[in-house]
């Protein structure tokens, strides 16, 4: 996949509806929670419940789920390496305009390599980016294997499946490390709406 701008002679509009003044009327700033794990680690699972929670604390957000993503605007890619490099540019785009909308956006993506989580942080500004590493064994993962994948990769059903025959790149320094495998799912969202309070990303309405 070709990367380089094509579109020459286009000029970028600047709106006056700014983050900022979409930040005053919504009463929080927006913010990217970047969720990273192997499949079956909860990412979309933790995203959605901590969603539930903001929602309830009056927050605008929005959750961009890999298998969602995968039928529609990343519909023509598979998981060869360049082709999650490309589904991962464009979830980093696509989530980048979100939070210009002013929303809190959660991303949840296995998101396999450490250099693809590096160039989404370096899009949105590392203050924007909160890199949260659903941390479990694959062991976990294998045994819970929610959709029957990691079964059908041990049999060679699946090629390059995260783990198996593909690698994943835990991250060094994530801003939250979460323990997926452990934790009862509550405590998990506890510790990051915990997270977002202290940074001052909204404060809490309820
Ligand atoms: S990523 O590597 O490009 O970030 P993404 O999060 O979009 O992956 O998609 C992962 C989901 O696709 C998994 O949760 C699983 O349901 C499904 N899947 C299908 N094939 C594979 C594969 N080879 N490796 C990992 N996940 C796969």
């Amino acid at each position: 996949m070709n990367n380089s701008i094509k579109s020459t002679n286009t000029v970028w509009h600047h709106a006056t509806v700014t983050r900022e003044r979409r930040a005053t009327l919504n009463q929080h700033r927006s913010v990217l929670l970047w969720f990273t794990g192997l499949s079956g680690a909860g990412k979309s699972t933790l995203a959605h419940a901590l969603e539930e929670s903001l929602y309830q604390e009056a927050c605008r957000t929005f959750v961009l789920d890999g298998d969602n993503v995968r039928h529609g605007l990343c519909n023509d890619l598979g998981f060869s390496d360049a082709d999650r490099i490309e589904n991962i540019r464009r979830i980093a785009e696509v989530s980048k305009l979100f939070i210009e909308a002013g929303v809190i956006t959660l991303t949840a993506f296995i998101s396999p390599f450490r250099a693809d989580r590096q160039k989404a942080r370096d899009l949105v500004g590392s203050e924007n980016f909160i890199e949260i590493f659903c941390q479990c064994d694959l062991d976990i993962c294998e045994q819970r294997d929610v959709k029957g994948l990691y079964k059908r990769a041990r049999q060679g059903e699946i090629k390059n499946f995260t783990g198996i025959s593909s690698p994943y790149e835990a991250p060094e320094q994530p801003e939250l490390s979460i323990d997926t495998g452990h934790l009862p799912l509550e405590d998990c969202v506890q510790k990051i709406l915990d997270y977002l309070h202290e940074r001052g990303i909204h404060s809490r309405k309820t």
